[in-house]
């Protein structure tokens, strides 16, 4: 099949490579011609697994190009994926103006019959606005338009998308369903065909769940906290019961990315205008405010004044193997002990660049972690980076100044932080001190 995928984000580019990977012709096309012009040489603008490698793959096999002219991209497509950006207002609804104006381009240049697909994170309603500009800009009906909603984590979206498990195919008419079930049989998935409204309604309702999950451990980690419980472990009894299931149940500093925070928000607004007030949301979302925090709290009850410490920060990123620092915790920490006086260094394998641009000056950014470890009276953990995990704890037992760990992602477990003497405060778990 021929396909055209509009905008080169994250969902964009990672649904594009896939689709070429499973056996279609696909041209990428984006605005932005630096981009392009890097991706026609296999420069990939993000930090994302195996991407870069199926960039090359593919284009050199002739199935993937890259182009900045919509048309090049969508004259012989027979689907045309509509990728780009929904930025968040100030008001938490989603800023609709890029795919209203692709979808203006595309009915300004509509050659002939072609499945119109939504892929952004659109508010529900959003798929007939597009079919609207279409129709007004082509003069013609000789389209469907249809929602397929992307459930890609970033640091594993190439695999969570090559094993998906499912494919959301929201349409109104049956011919577009056969062209988007087709497209999708390679995967081998289970594929579900729906209205529109319904497969928009499933991606927010997906995240705004994920997102519940989160926070409700996060309050359980709390009050695990009061009563010297386990969080991980009533994590793990909890999710041995299959109707609740042990994923999404480690508790820490709240969720960030680009997604459960914008998401959660616009779902809010959407229920507001049909006069819901979604409160269990509103407290999911406050939940995490509160949480990012968390570890600020811990250290001003432990130290009360931060000002003059040096603290170091393991973990920048919202989450590994992403250099994406979107809503990220690491931002709402770093400019509190900033603020307070605190002498602040920051690891991060990846994120070093995005975090510079992010993070107040003060802060001292490295990719060392060694270097951001020296003379620390603090270390606070904040993304679980495999090079965090493997931190040998006795290293610091070891130093003449023994560092006090605030653990905002509970990668040592306690037996084993508990060898060395060292003073480790985590989320809902016993502190040892
Ligand atoms: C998410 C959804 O998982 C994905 O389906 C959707 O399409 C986009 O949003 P992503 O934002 O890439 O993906 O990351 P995810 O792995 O879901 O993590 C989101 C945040 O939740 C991270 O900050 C992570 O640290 C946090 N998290 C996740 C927890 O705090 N605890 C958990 O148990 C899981």
């Amino acid at each position: 099949m021929n396909v055209c995928v509009i905008g080169t984000g994250y969902v964009g580019l990672v649904s594009g490579v896939c689709f070429s990977e499973i056996g279609n012709n696909v041209t990428c096309v984006d605005l932005d011609e630096n981009k392009i012009n890097n991706l026609r040489k296999g420069i990939v603008p993000i930090y994302e697994p195996g991407l870069e490698d199926l960039v090359i793959k593919n284009t050199k096999e002739g199935k993937l190009s890259f182009t900045t002219r919509l048309t090049e991209g969508m004259d012989n497509a027979d689907v045309i994926i509509i990728a780009v950006g929904t930025p968040e207002k100030e008001t938490g609804e989603a800023d609709l103006q890029y795919v209203e104006a692709v979808a203006k381009s595309i009915g300004e240049n509509l050659n002939g019959y072609k499945v119109i697909v939504t892929k952004s994170t659109v508010p529900v309603g959003t798929n007939r606005r597009v079919k609207e500009l279409v129709a007004k800009y082509s003069g013609s009906g000789n389209f469907d338009v249809a929602s397929n909603p992307e459930f890609l984590r970033e640091g594993s979206a190439i695999h969570d998308t090559m094993n998906m498990e499912r494919a959301i195919i929201g349409v109104e008419s049956e011919k577009a369903g056969q062209v988007l079930s087709e497209l999708h049989q390679p995967f081998n998935t289970t594929i579900m065909v729906t209205t529109i409204e319904t497969a928009e309604m499933i991606k927010y309702a997906s995240n705004a769940f994920l997102a519940t999950k989160i926070s409700f451990i996060n309050e359980i980690a709390t009050i695990c906290e009061k009563f010297n419980a386990d969080v991980t472990d009533v994590a793990k009894g909890m999710g041995l019961d299959g109707r609740i299931g042990s994923k999404f149940l480690n508790a820490g500093i709240g969720y960030g990315g680009s997604c459960f925070p914008k998401d959660t928000k616009a779902l809010i607004q959407i229920s507001g205008e049909v006069e819901h007030d979604f409160q269990l949301l509103k407290s999911v979302i406050e939940v995490n405010n509160k949480q990012q925090r968390v570890l600020l709290e811990k250290a001003k009850e432990r130290f009360g004044n931060l000002s003059g410490k040096n603290i170091a920060l393991l973990g920048l990123a919202f989450k590994p193997n992403t250099d994406d620092m979107r809503e990220s915790a690491s931002i709402v920490i770093a400019d509190e002990l900033v603020k307070q006086g605190a002498k602040v260094k920051g690891f991060d394998p990846i994120a070093k660049e995005t975090a510079r641009r992010v993070l107040p000056q003060q802060v001292e950014i490295s990719e060392d972690m060694e270097k951001t470890l020296e003379g620390a009276d603090i270390i606070m953990i904040l993304t679980d980076w495999d090079e965090v995990k493997n931190l040998d704890l006795s290293t610091l037992a070891g130093k003449q100044k023994k560092p006090v760990i605030f653990d905002g992602r509970n990668c040592f477990s306690l037996d084993y932080a508990g060898q060395f003497g060292l003073e480790y405060h985590s989320i809902g778990r016993p502190s040892l001190v």
